[in-house]
């Protein structure tokens, strides 16, 4: 038994990250043989790629998945913290998953991910939801096999969480989502320690994995078809830092680019770290893809100072414009609106800076108070009602500059990577290079390619087009 603890959560040492290879042991790969899992997973693309190396732990412990809870022998969710939002819908899942589990006390029932490192939470399944047979955290992934196999001896809630560091797993199996596009980590944890964000003390310290690594497994994926590669990250832009000294995400980005991948995208950008190495290494390789996400949160000087978030609004825009410069980028945004004692003035700035940059797409947030990070001592006397008043604002303009970015792309013909069928009869959709939705008319065997189609109309959220022959 090891429980989450806030105080360790926020250290940050100077110790080596310890890099350790995978190995199903023999004696686990047939224990699921004949057994359903059920995986839900909440959050962002850091959690959809764990949880894609989770069902491939239980693929190779012979479980098979199922679509429905209730057909599932072993039920796990992989949980978010980002906002309290998530956190409501994983407990209110726990609340169904007790019912189910009430009717078959056999059903095997785990909880992993970001609120798995949370000190609160386990708290609260301690003492509420003690149905719960385990639970691990992001820094041990790989125990899972271990868990797994002893929960069907013994029932017994156990709780598995190191709150420090965290070690790197190579080798971890994958069954990936996609056939063509895939999720590679570059790098754990983050140590910007942003004032209203929990991922530094639920993903911890920040960790590049060998650049060796990397590459490998983009080669292995080239090898087996892999159009497109988003290398993830919490901030992408400081890779290298911790191993390195003079090798950067810009370097990587051009190594990766020469295994001729057709498409490379990275997630997530911290404005902090962008250096010209990287503007130079978008503008000049065609497969890092002319698309950048750079989160800007507020377009307020004292906000982004009590965000702690290390740059000016003056500073954000000067790497906008020179962002701007390369031909044909899209450039996207997180914003959050309401933060502690934000004014109508200071939310003002950040609709003067959406009307300043027009971003192509935006995702807008109500601030979340999260336990135990800095921003949750701030005194906030700003009421919901004035704050979903602001995200309605928000979104009304930001939706307003994603129809005019699509309405641009109107009888031009884009690059679109088919994906798979659309919700419409006998239409596929697929995503352009700037990481727009794309629905046109075209048959199975198109799936996987990469296709030239026209745009024929545009909406704030998708694009409809035909294929040019
Ligand atoms: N409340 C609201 N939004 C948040 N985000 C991160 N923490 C919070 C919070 N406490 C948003 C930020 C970040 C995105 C992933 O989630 O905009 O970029
Ligand atoms: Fe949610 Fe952040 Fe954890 Fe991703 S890293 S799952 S967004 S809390």
């Amino acid at each position: 038994m090891q429980v989450p603890s806030y105080e360790a959560a926020k250290k940050r040492t100077k110790n080596e990250t310890l890099i350790r290879d995978f190995k199903m042991p023999l004696k686990y790969q047939k224990i699921g043989a004949g057994k359903k899992f059920f995986l839900k997973t909440y959050g962002c693309q850091m959690n959809e790629h764990d949880s894609e190396n989770i069902k491939g732990m239980l693929e190779a412990m012979s479980f098979s998945e199922v679509d429905e809870m209730e057909d599932a022998d072993f039920i796990l969710l992989n949980t978010c913290s980002i906002r309290e939002n998530a956190h409501n819908k994983a407990f209110g899942m726990l609340g169904r998953i007790k019912h189910l589990k009430q009717s078959n006390p056999k059903i095997i029932t785990a909880l992993c991910g970001c609120m798995a490192q949370e000190e609160g939470v386990v708290a609260e399944i301690l003492k509420k939801y003690k149905f719960v047979n385990f639970v691990f955290g992001t820094h041990n992934l790989d125990d899972l096999p271990k868990l797994l196999a002893n929960s069907f001896k013994d029932q017994k809630l156990n709780i598995e969480v190191k709150s420090q560091e965290g070690d790197i797993v190579e080798n971890i199996p994958v069954s990936r989502v996609s056939k063509y596009k895939a999720y590679v980590n570059i790098i754990y944890g983050c140590d910007k320690f942003c004032t209203y964000c929990i991922v530094p003390y639920t993903r911890g310290k920040q960790r590049s994995r060998k650049k060796e690594d990397i590459i490998k497994e983009v080669k292995e994926l080239v090898k087996d078809g892999y159009q497109e590669v988003t290398l993830l990250g919490q901030n992408v832009n400081a890779y290298g830092k911790d191993l390195y000294e003079d090798y950067e995400l810009a370097d990587l980005l051009i190594d990766i680019s020469k295994t001729n991948i057709p498409r490379i995208r990275f997630l997530t950008s911290h404005p902090w770290d962008f250096s010209d190495k990287l503007i130079e290494a978008i503008k000049n390789y065609p497969n890092i893809l002319n698309f950048v996400h750079l989160p800007v949160q507020s377009g307020n000087n004292r906000i982004l100072k009590l965000m702690g978030r290390r740059y000016t609004r003056e500073k954000y825009k000067e790497l906008f414009d020179k962002l701007k410069s390369i031909e044909g980028i899209s450039i996207t945004t997180d914003i959050i609106v309401g933060f502690p004692g934000e004014t109508e003035e200071e939310f003002l700035d950040t609709l003067d800076l959406v009307n300043y940059c027009k971003y192509d797409s935006a995702f807008t947030f109500i601030y979340s108070k999260r336990e135990n990070t800095p921003a949750a001592k701030l005194k906030d006397d700003v009421t919901l009602k004035e704050k979903e008043e602001r995200l309605y604002r928000l979104n009304d303009l930001v939706n307003k500059y994603s129809l005019e970015s699509n309405q641009r792309m109107l009888n031009k013909t884009y690059d679109v990577l088919v994906e798979g069928f659309s919700n419409k009869e006998g239409m596929l959709f697929g995503y352009t290079e700037t990481n727009k939705l794309v629905n046109f008319k075209g048959q199975e065997e198109l799936i996987g390619k990469i296709l030239k189609v026209k745009i024929t109309d545009a909406k704030s959220f998708s694009l409809d087009g035909e294929l040019v022959e």
